[in-house]
C-alpha cells in the first residue's frame, strides 16, 4: 500500500489513506472485493442487492471484516425504480450497521428514509448522482456527508444528461458545498490529480477495476474489458429513459435494434436486459450475453492484476501529475525578470 500523499475531505470522513472510492459492483461487489479496496487504502462498498438473502449477507459482512485487517469497509445500497426491489435494503442497511459498517453509498432515487435509518445509526453517508442539478439537490435536501457524480462516461448508469467529465466535474464541485466525489471515466492516475484540480475531493472508480484478481468474474470477462478500448461500450436503452453504458456485445446490439424499431414494450425487452443474464455471463465467461456495465475507462484497464496493484499505479500517477503541475509553475520573482 503507497502512503497517503492527499488529504481531502473524502480522506477525512471516511478514514482512508487515499481519495479513491470503489464503487458498488452489481454481482461482483463482495468481501473479497471490498476487503481488496481497504487494504489498498481505499474504500470499497459491497453490493448489497447482490446478497438478497439476509443470512448470506450477514456471512459475506462478516467475512469483509475479517479479510480487511480493520480498515474501513462500505455498503451500496442501489435505490431502484420498481419499489418492490428496495424492500430488502432497510433490513440488509441494519445488518451492515450491525457488523460495524459505517460507511455507505447510496445511489439512484432520493433515499430520505434509508438516509435517516443510516444517520441515526451513526453513519457516514455518500450520495451517487448522474448530474449537477441532482447533486445539488440532493446536497441540499438530504442529510448526506458527500455527494458523488458521475459523468457520461461511466459503466452502467449516466443518466439522462450525457454531460462529460470535463464539465459536470469542475461544475459539481463549484455548486455542490458539501464534499463532491466524481466518476465516469477514471481510470488513470492523472485524472485523479484533475479531479483533485476541478475541486472534487476524490473519485469513484467502477470500469477500471473489473479487470482486479479480487473480482470473482470469468477471465474471459476480464479480457474482454482489456481488449476494450474507450469506444468499446455502447449506450442503450435510452428510449425507456434508463439509459445504460454496456459492452458493445449481441445482447447490447440486441437491444439497440429493438429500440431503433421503435419497441415501446418493455416486455420484449425482458429476455435482453435481465440481471440474471449478468450473472451468468460472468459465470460461463462469455461477454457476448446480457447487458454488461463497462465504461470508457475500460482502456485503462490493460492487465488482470491485484486490486492494490492497480491503486498503487493510480496514486503514482497522481503524485508524478501533482510534481508535473508544481514544475510547471512559475515564481513571480522569476517572471519578473
Ligand atoms: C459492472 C458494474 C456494475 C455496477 N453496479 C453498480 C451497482 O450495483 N450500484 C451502483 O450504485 N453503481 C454500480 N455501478 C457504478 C459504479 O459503482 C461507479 O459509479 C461507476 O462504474 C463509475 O464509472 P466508471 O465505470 O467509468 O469508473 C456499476 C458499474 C459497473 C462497471
Amino acid at each position: 500500500m503507497r502512503p497517503q500523499s492527499v488529504r481531502t475531505r473524502i480522506t477525512e470522513l471516511f478514514g482512508i489513506r487515499h481519495p479513491i472510492l470503489c464503487g458498488g459492483l452489481m454481482w461482483l461487489a463482495d468481501a473479497n472485493y471490498a476487503a481488496a479496496a481497504a487494504n489498498a487504502g481505499c474504500l470499497g462498498f459491497m453490493t448489497a442487492k447482490t446478497f438478497p438473502d439476509p443470512g448470506r449477507w450477514k456471512e459475506e459482512l462478516e467475512k469483509a471484516k475479517a479479510l480487511a485487517g480493520g480498515n474501513p469497509l462500505g455498503v451500496n445500497l442501489y435505490i431502484s425504480q420498481r419499489p418492490e426491489e428496495n424492500a430488502m435494503l432497510t433490513g440488509h442497511a441494519d445488518l451492515a450497521l450491525q457488523a460495524g459498517v459505517h460507511s455507505f453509498e447510496t445511489a439512484a432515487m432520493p433515499p430520505a428514509d434509508l438516509v435517516r435509518q443510516l444517520k441515526e445509526g451513526g453513519a457516514k453517508v455518500i450520495h451517487k448522482v448522474a448530474s449537477v442539478r441532482h447533486a445539488v439537490s440532493a446536497a441540499t435536501k438530504l442529510d448526506i456527508d458527500a455527494v458523488s457524480v458521475v459523468g457520461m462516461e461511466c459503466g452502467g448508469h449516466p443518466g439522462l444528461n450525457m454531460v462529460g467529465n470535463m464539465v459536470q466535474g469542475v461544475l459539481a464541485a463549484l455548486r455542490v458545498d458539501i464534499p463532491v466525489v466524481i466518476g465516469g471515466g477514471i481510470g488513470h492516475g492523472r485524472q485523479l490529480a484533475g479531479a483533485l484540480a476541478f475541486g472534487a475531493e476524490g473519485v469513484v472508480l467502477g470500469t477500471r477495476l473489473l479487470v482486479a484478481d479480487e473480482v470473482w468474474s470469468h477471465d474471459a470477462v476480464k479480457e474482454r474489458v482489456v481488449q476494450a478500448d474507450e469506444t468499446s461500450s455502447r449506450l442503450v436503452l435510452a428510449s425507456m429513459r434508463n439509459t445504460y453504458r454496456v459492452i458493445d456485445n449481441e445482447t447490447a446490439r440486441a437491444v439497440a435494434e429493438l429500440e431503433a424499431a421503435g419497441v415501446k414494450d418493455y416486455e420484449t425487452y425482458r429476455e435482453h436486459v435481465r440481471g440474471t443474464l449478468q450473472k451468468e455471463a460472468y459465470e460461463d465467461g462469455d461477454p457476448e450475453k446480457g447487458l454488461l456495465s463497462m465504461g470508457q475507462s475500460a482502456v485503462f484497464a490493460d492487465r488482470i492484476e491485484p486490486l492494490g496493484d492497480i491503486i498503487d499505479r493510480m496514486v503514482d500517477e497522481m503524485d508524478e501529475a501533482m510534481g508535473r503541475l508544481q514544475g510547471l509553475r512559475v515564481a513571480h520573482e522569476a517572471a519578473a525578470e
